[in-house]
């Protein structure tokens, strides 16, 4: 079991003055911020970290809100990091996100959904090398 996940605070959360609020529903949960950093991804970019969806209909326009405006990448320390941050971070539809959770606190829609949390423990790795080299 990995005790790393990479986290994104999206441009919605970003614009709306939400860093400081997401920050520390993240630190209360037991989560460590090893390293941050403000990041504006390119069009390129933000389609190689979502590759995986390029041949889904929502593609374009989750490209251009990744690269809407800034992004705070955080690689995060805990243990059974993966699984616990992506229970914090809810569903992806915010109306399906349990309470209490970053998205349902947070998020505006299925795509504007204000955080990102690696999905396995491989991708955490892949995610982790990308941001923070
Ligand atoms: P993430 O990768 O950002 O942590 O989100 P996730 O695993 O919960 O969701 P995923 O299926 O991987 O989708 C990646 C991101 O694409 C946008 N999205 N929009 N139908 C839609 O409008 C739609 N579906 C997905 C969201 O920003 C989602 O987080
Ligand atoms: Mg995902």
């Amino acid at each position: 079991m990995n005790d790393k996940t990479l986290a994104i605070i999206k441009p919605d959360a970003v614009k709306r003055n939400l860093i400081g609020k997401i920050i520390n529903i993240i630190e209360e949960n037991d989560f460590v911020v090893n390293q941050v950093k403000s990041y504006h991804l390119k069009a390129a970019e933000a389609e190689t970290f979502y590759e995986i969806h390029k041949e889904k209909a929502f593609f374009q326009s989750l490209i251009d809100y990744m690269t809407s405006g800034k992004i705070i990448v955080l690689l995060l320390h805990k243990n059974d990091a993966v699984s616990q941050f992506r229970k914090l971070i809810g569903n992806t539809n915010p109306e399906l996100a349990d309470s209490g959770t970053i998205r349902k606190l947070y998020a505006l829609s299925q795509t504007q959904n204000s955080i990102h949390g690696s999905d396995s423990d491989i991708n955490a790795n892949v995610e982790i090398k990308f941001f923070f080299k």
